[in-house]
C-alpha cells in the first residue's frame, strides 16, 4: 500500500510552532516514527507553503498513490482550489488536522475539504496521522 501525507502551509515549522496547540516533535521526526511503525507501508511525504503546488500534488498523487492524507492548514477553511482538486481525483483523501479545531477559532470550523474526503481525523495531535494510515490499513484488512 502506498500512502502520500501531504501537509500544507506553516507546518514545516512544527516543533517551534506554538507547541501548546502543535506539541514539540517536529514531522520528520515524526514521519521516522511512522515509517518505523507502519514498516509494510510505503509512506511518502510532502509539504508545501504554496497552494497551487499542494493541488499539483494532488492531481500527481492521484496516478501514482493508493491513499493521500491531508492537513491542508490554514488552506482547509480558505481554499475553494483544494477543495475542488479533492474532489476531483479519485485517490481517497483522508483529512488530518493536529488540533481540535472545532474547539478553536469559529473561523477553523469550516473546511473546504471534508465534503470530499473519506473522512475526517481530528484533535489527537500528530497521532492523528497514525489513525490516517490505519484507517486505510484497515479498509484493505492489513494491520501493518
Ligand atoms: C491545522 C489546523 C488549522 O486551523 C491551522 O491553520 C493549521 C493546522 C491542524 O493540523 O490542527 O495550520 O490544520
Amino acid at each position: 500500500m502506498k500512502i502520500l501525507i501531504i501537509n500544507g502551509p506553516n507546518l514545516n515549522l512544527l516543533g517551534k510552532r506554538e507547541p501548546e496547540i502543535y506539541g514539540s516533535e517536529t514531522f520528520e521526526d515524526h514521519f521516522t516514527k511512522l515509517q518505523f511503525h507502519f514498516k509494510e507501508t510505503e509512506l511518502s511525504y510532502f509539504q508545501s507553503n504554496i497552494e497551487g503546488e499542494l493541488i499539483s500534488k494532488l492531481h500527481e498523487a492521484n496516478e501514482d498513490f493508493d491513499g493521500v492524507i491531508l492537513n491542508a492548514a490554514a488552506y482547509t477553511h480558505t481554499s475553494v482550489g483544494i477543495g475542488d482538486a479533492v474532489a476531483g481525483i479519485s485517490v481517497p483523501v483522508v483529512e488530518v488536522h493536529i488540533s481540535n479545531t472545532f474547539k478553536r477559532e469559529e473561523f477553523r470550523h469550516h473546511s473546504y475539504i471534508s465534503k470530499y474526503a473519506a473522512g475526517v481525523i481530528l484533535g489527537f495531535g500528530l497521532r492523528s496521522y497514525n489513525l490516517a494510515i490505519q484507517s486505510f490499513l484497515d479498509k484493505t484488512g492489513v494491520d501493518n
